[in-house]
């Protein structure tokens, strides 16, 4: 099959790229860096030529409530019409779990996303999956200082590689719309993964957990970005991803 990825270039998406060519499919990469900007418009219906699914996921950079609306509304909207206009019998988007539990900025224009997929005339599947495993490196990356502070908040994370593998079994398979919710095998504290990635360093600093105000920070801090129902759970622990991170990685 031929399926175009947006985002391919991505942390995810350079993961489904390589699992669909290992399955035997034909990989369409939908990127900047291929000619493709999903925000001008420009690439899309050349490169969704033959195209019968697309997976997006592709994320702009930013957590500015304001500009990632803009940047999921203008990608997504441009994405569905070109993938309409293609032909295109599918369509996978990867999601948040908790994103309509959890006001933040970034989890609305997800949400904002979702409902432009719902409504998008291609028919859909939406995954919603929790954090990866990289998400506490992520945090500490935004919080420079000698003492990292961190949300309070539990999170279930996944391997990315994990998401990425149930992504192209999603799309070789019929629309779901709602799929069931991806999450990692157990419930950890992000300010713990965040002492531990630390100490994997061989790093010393000091870890606070804050509830962010608001009702974000209270929803993540009540478990709101937990999955709520049964659904596919993936095998590697955040104990185990540490464990096997290369050297040059810690
Ligand atoms: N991080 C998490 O814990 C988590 C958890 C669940 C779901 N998600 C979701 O997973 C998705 C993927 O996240 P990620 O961390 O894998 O993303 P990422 O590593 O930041 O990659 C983003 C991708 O989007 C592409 N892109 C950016 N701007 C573009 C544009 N204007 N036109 C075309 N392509 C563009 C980038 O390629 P170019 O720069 O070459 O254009 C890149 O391939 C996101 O939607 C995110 O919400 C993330």
């Amino acid at each position: 099959m031929r399926i175009a990825v947006a985002g391919g270039t991505g942390k995810t998406g350079r993961r489904v790229v390589d699992k669909l060519r290992k399955q035997g499919h034909q990989p369409v990469v939908l990127a900047r860096a291929h000619g493709v900007d999903l925000i001008e418009n420009t690439g899309l219906d050349a490169a969704l030529d033959g195209v019968e699914a697309v997976i997006d996921v592709a994320d702009f950079g930013t957590m500015n409530a304001q500009k990632a609306r803009a940047c999921f509304g203008a990608a997504t909207t441009n994405l569905l019409a070109a993938a309409q206009r293609s032909g295109v019998r599918h369509h996978v988007a990867l999601s948040i779990v908790g994103v309509d539990r959890v006001p933040t900025g970034y989890y609305q224009a997800k949400l904002h996303q979702e409902e432009l997929v719902r409504a998008g005339g291609v028919p859909w599947t939406i995954l919603r999956a929790t954090q990866f495993h990289e998400f506490a490196d992520q945090i500490l990356a935004q919080v420079p200082g000698p003492i990292a502070i961190v949300p309070k908040m539990r999170s279930q994370p996944i391997a990315v590689r994990e998401v990425a593998a149930h992504l192209c079994t999603l799309a070789t398979g019929e629309p779901l719309q709602m799929a069931p919710e991806l999450a990692g095998p157990r419930v950890e504290w992000v300010a713990d993964m965040a002492r531990q990635l630390i100490r994997r360093r061989g790093q010393r600093r000091p870890v606070i957990s804050l509830r962010i105000p608001g009702a974000g920070g209270k929803g993540m801090a009540n478990g709101g970005l937990l999955p709520t129902g049964p659904g596919p759970r993936g095998e590697q622990t955040y104990t185990d991803w540490l464990a096997a991170l290369a050297p040059d990685r810690t």
